[in-house]
């Protein structure tokens, strides 16, 4: 029986959204309602990952902490460690080596941001498989900002590119990967590209090369936001508030998603929900209680 690790990295120094990150870490930035660290982790707890390790900035490891804890109070495990500079994605493999060994892996950027309806079901199918890799791929306008995925006429995948200038594909890799436990050995013989990080990209194509690399394409019912510069971090807010305004239900609650995935009872939901609502999130958490304990 495997086990799934995720990998949260909340690293980089969020130079694009500067003087937004001159203190504070990126992750910790609103997402309209929420911390934008809420997003990836509820993700993957979504596809029912339950022990994470958590890579940051040793200057905002403990503000990370502040805030997540150490999971008990979700029905999760967090464990912190720090990445001492930006040195690209794929030496969060070298980080948690010990954390993850013999372990699948579910990897999150902590700025990306996914919602839809089919979520849940390809978070699961990605992880129904005993070996390989799955990765995404989602049509953008504009996918030089992005690793790209080419797929022949078949939709197998016959090349990747990180942050192509000729435009091959219009598939971009979001940051949601799902790796066997070959993903820390791939890493570990990474040598750090053009622009001195070790690649995702190039995990990924170790993958491709031994044939084990699958890709599943976001259908149009997904929505996939980054954080990553002003116009991306507000635009994401708006989606956020638009969506949960509409619909009466937030994204994203790590108390509601936690119960609802059975990871807490009932009396640990209602432990965390204060008695005194002030705020709408705790009055929607109060709601959703009462909902439910009057629908059985
Ligand atoms: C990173 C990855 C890229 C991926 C993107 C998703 O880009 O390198 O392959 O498509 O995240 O957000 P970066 O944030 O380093 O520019």
């Amino acid at each position: 029986m495997k086990t799934w690790k995720g990998i949260i990295l909340a690293g980089g120094n969020g130079s694009r959204l500067f003087p937004l990150t001159h203190v504070v870490n990126k992750h910790l930035l609103p997402v309209y309602d929420k911390p934008m660290i809420y997003y990836p982790l509820t993700t993957l707890m979504l596809g029912g990952v339950r022990e994470y390790v958590v890579i940051s900035s040793p200057a905002a490891l403990g503000q990370i902490e502040a805030l997540l804890g150490d999971g008990r109070q979700w029905g999760i495990e967090i464990v912190y460690r720090a990445q001492e500079r930006a040195g690209g994605i794929a030496e969060c493999f070298r980080i948690a080596e010990k954390d993850i060994a013999g372990c699948h892996v579910a990897l999150a950027l902590g700025d990306n941001i996914f919602h839809g309806a089919g979520m849940p079901r390809l978070l699961m199918q990605a992880m129904s498989h005993e070996s390989g890799a799955t990765i995404f791929g989602y049509e953008v306008s504009d996918p030089s900002a992005y690793g790209v995925v080419v797929l022949d006429e078949h939709n197998r995948p016959i090349d990747l590119e990180e942050k192509p200038k000729v435009i091959r594909s219009r598939l971009a890799v979001p940051g949601l990967y799902f790796y066997d436990e070959q993903a820390a050995g791939f890493a570990r013989e990474l040598q750090p590209s053009a622009r001195g990080e070790l690649e995702i990209t190039d995990v990924n194509r170790r993958y491709l090369v031994a044939g084990s690399l699958r890709v599943t394409q976001f259908g149009r019912g997904v929505a996939w936001l980054d954080g990553g510069t002003h116009q991306d971090l507000y635009e994401a807010s708006q989606f956020i508030k638009v969506i949960e305004e509409r619909t009466g239900l937030k994204v994203a609650c790590p108390e509601e998603v936690a119960w609802r995935m059975g990871f807490i009872d009932d009396a640990a939901f209602e432990r965390l929900i204060d008695p005194n609502p002030v705020t709408d999130y705790q009055r929607y958490l109060r709601s959703i209680s009462e909902t439910s304990r009057r629908a059985r």
